[in-house]
């Protein structure tokens, strides 16, 4: 039996949109192939951006976007990539690949203007400097008679840039730097003094948090650096297997697909410890969790460079896509942005291309199906069904409320499933569904093996509905309002 009783929250917080943002990193072929490809490429762009990845970005609606890492952050100067004869550098961090720069802060905010979303600049402390740093921003983000703000200009854009979201260093407990929490929260405090407001541009200013259950580096910062911060960052990979040996991303049984849920549900337990210590120390919740870096790391595809992490996505991946979104809405009090990694051709991507092809993956397909969350009211949702031996329930589920419409979608972790929704007194419903094999997705040969079909099979009622689920189904619901 299981049933999911909705009712309304008091003081109910909103579903940023941001919850749905991505993330850009110079690895691999995220940005050069998968993004970038050049004004020359006979592969159809605009300004050099893939016309075929911005409109698949802007039909999820892509809230926000991160750049340029990730790891690659920390040793990005962006000076290097703006104006003629960009610098050349070689990619240490990630396949030792040489980096043209030719994809830099103009070509960055170029992408966010076509995408329609906002960029969200993450910049350099582990090897750059506070002068650095400030200079960026005045360059993106001032209007006065100044030489920086001429060389903008001069580089082709009158106008600034307007960046909002500002990060301050990335992993700075590790590739950022190796600093001990008390020495990254001053390092923090002082370079965020110099992310300076220009015009009625007031930066955002997010400091780099911890991963996992590290929950000592959070109460550090919390304390020592808590008021000088708009958000604090929280990344959380799910590795199926282990570092050493993450496990194939489409061959794997049905035991390592429970557990890679169940350390995919390992979100909640995370984003809840680290938001007590927060509320703790800043109980109206003014500074925000964005969980900047998510989702499933698996071994590369085979005969592919184990440096550009370029990995398959199945429906395994579209199930624990399900599974933290629905997380991070219930936790929207507190979580407002987050940025599955990375957006095209690396980890847990949306996006898969090859040459001139491009796929969407079965995530992409998730995300597309949760739109209807962004920016909505949360709805409480109780949950009554059975759990599974590693003490996961059987279903995930949130919903919102938006325009007179409620939002619900529910994951079906296996076989097929009856539920009761009970609380919503709607004239009308529609929904969608995406139902696979776990091991199932899309090749460039096969592109819609694992895509969305309309979903008929809802009976309402006078105070909610009951469907069928298949086995192993994402369903989203659209309940009109009476
Ligand atoms: O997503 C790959 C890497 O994982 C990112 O660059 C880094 O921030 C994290 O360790």
């Amino acid at each position: 039996m299981n049933k999911i009783t909705v009712g309304k929250i008091t003081g109910a917080p909103t579903i940023d949109k941001n919850i749905y943002g991505h993330f850009s990193e110079h690895l691999g072929r995220c940005i050069y192939d998968g993004i970038f490809v050049g004004k020359d490429s006979p592969i159809p762009n605009v300004n050099g951006m893939r016309t075929d990845v911005v409109e698949a970005m802007k039909r999820i609606k892509l809230p926000v976007l991160r750049w340029p890492g990730g790891c690659f952050a920390d040793e990005y100067h962006w000076r290097d990539g703006i104006g003629e004869n960009r610098r050349r550098m070689v990619n240490t961090v990630w396949g030792d690949v040489v980096e043209d720069n030719s994809f830099g802060t103009h070509e960055f905010m170029e992408l966010c203007r076509q995408v329609g979303c906002e960029p969200y600049v993450n910049i350099n402390v582990g090897s750059g400097t506070v002068r650095e740093m400030a200079e960026w921003v005045e360059y993106t983000n001032s209007n006065g008679d100044s030489t920086i703000v001429r060389e903008r200009q001069a580089n082709g854009h009158n106008e600034p840039f307007n960046v909002k979201y500002w990060g301050i260093g990335n992993e700075n407990w590790g590739g950022g730097g190796n600093m001990r929490p008390e020495y990254y929260a001053d390092v923090y405090r002082q370079f965020q003094t110099y992310c300076r407001t220009y015009g009625d541009n007031v930066p955002y200013k997010i400091a780099c948090g911890p991963s996992d259950n590290n929950y000592e580096w959070t109460e550090v910062l919390m304390r020592n650096a808590g008021n000088y911060m708009d958000a604090l960052t929280l990344h959380y990979y799910v590795f199926p297997k282990a570092w050493a040996d993450k496990g194939s991303a489409t061959e794997f049984d049905d035991a390592l697909y429970l557990e890679t849920l169940r350390k995919a549900n390992l979100m909640d337990e995370y984003i809840t410890g680290h938001s007590a210590i927060m509320d703790r120390y800043d109980p109206n919740r003014r500074v925000a969790l964005l969980v900047d870096e998510w989702g499933c790391w698996h071994n590369v595809e085979p005969g592919t460079n184990p440096a550009f992490l370029y990995q398959q996505n199945a429906m395994r991946d579209a199930m624990v896509a399900a599974l933290s979104l629905n997380i991070f809405n219930r936790h929207c009090g507190r979580v407002r942005m987050t940025n599955i990694a990375q957006v095209v051709n690396v980890l847990q991507s949306i996006i898969l291309t090859d040459g001139d092809k491009m796929i969407l993956t079965p995530t992409y397909h998730v995300f597309d199906m949760y739109k209807g969350h962004m920016d909505a009211e949360l709805l409480k949702c109780m949950l009554e069904c059975p759990k599974y031996e590693n003490g996961l329930d059987k279903l995930s589920v949130s919903a919102s409320q938006k325009d007179g419409v409620i939002t619900m979608t529910i994951a079906n972790f296996t076989d097929e499933t009856s539920v009761t929704i009970e609380g919503i007194h709607a004239q009308d419903v529609s929904a969608r569904i995406l139902s696979a094999m776990p091991r199932s997705h899309n090749t460039f040969e096969n592109p819609n093996q694992v895509s969305p079909e309309s979903f008929e099979d809802i009976v309402m009622s006078e105070n909610g509905a009951t469907l069928t689920m298949p086995a192993y189904s994402i369903v989203s619901l659209s309940f009109t309002s009476k």
